[in-house]
């Protein structure tokens, strides 16, 4: 199924045009360099025999890292596109994948009630989303978490953008993996620091931990360093489980 949205058709062309290669798209780093990086972040927080949903999955790259560590991992992306790719490099199945609107409380409730209580995965989805679909996104992760889940966030801050740009505008125009991504309409780094905790907040969802930690991405800079884009992380969960005090992420 297909949902109208400018953002969903920008996504599904990308994602028809990308290349099945792994590391061939802008984000994708081998997850040595990014879930490797990021589970001892989250990983005490998550309830280890939760099923983990990668939110917004892509081609799977981070998914099928995941698998390797939690028992059932699920894959979900807005593009029908990402979702073949994501099955495609994964022919011995060991994460599941689902064709899903995450802005689609319906659908949320539609797979939370195939899953139970889930922790969330989700890189780089927030920012990349149609702006009025960042709220209820959100609102589709606090029904995914339910009582007992969590959710690891890790979003592009604000300094992103003036990287993103400033490599744009170099010499040579922006480098090829970005190039496709401006070239099929998606604008990154296109949301404030201080309002992605104020959409935890307004699901219901208190926050548990956060910090900063480089997006690595797949792509080089001329003189062959790999670029990485500033990052925020947050984890976050039912308010029921909050820690008293609040923090600052
Ligand atoms: C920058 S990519 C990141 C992919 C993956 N998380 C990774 O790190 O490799 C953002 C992904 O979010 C997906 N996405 C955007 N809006 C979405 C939505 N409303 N529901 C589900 N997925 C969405 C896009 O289709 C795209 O695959």
């Amino acid at each position: 199924m297909n949902v109208p949205g400018t953002y969903t058709q920008a996504w599904e062309s990308f994602w028809q045009d990308a290349p099945p290669a792994s590391g061939a798209v802008f984000w994708d780093a081998d997850a040595s360099l990014t879930a490797a990086l990021q589970i001892p972040l989250f990983e005490p927080y998550f309830d280890a025999g939760l099923p983990v949903v990668d939110f917004g999955c892509g081609n799977g790259t981070q998914t099928r890292y995941l698998a390797e560590r939690y028992d059932r991992v699920v894959g979900v992306d807005l593009s029908e596109a990402a979702i073949a790719l994501a099955r495609q490099a994964d022919p011995n199945g060991v994460a599941e994948y689902q064709q899903l609107n995450g802005a689609d409380v319906a659908m949320a409730r539609r797979l939370h009630a195939e899953t139970g209580d889930a922790n969330v995965y989700m890189r780089g989805v927030l920012h990349q989303c149609e702006p009025a679909d960042r709220q209820p996104l959100i609102e589709g992760i606090a029904i995914l978490l339910g009582e007992r889940g969590r959710v690891f966030a890790v979003e592009l801050s604000a300094a992103a953008k003036g990287v993103l740009l400033g490599l744009a505008q170099g010499p040579g125009g922006p480098p090829p993996k970005l190039g496709a991504v401006f070239a099929h309409g998606l604008t990154p780094g296109e949301v404030a620091d201080e309002a992605v905790p104020g959409f935890f907040a307004a699901a219901g969802l208190a926050l548990l931990a956060g910090g900063e930690l480089p997006l690595t991405t797949a792509e080089f800079r001329p003189d062959g360093t790999r670029i990485e884009l500033p990052s925020k992380w947050l984890v976050a969960g039912g308010a029921a489980q909050a820690p008293p005090g609040s923090i600052e992420v």
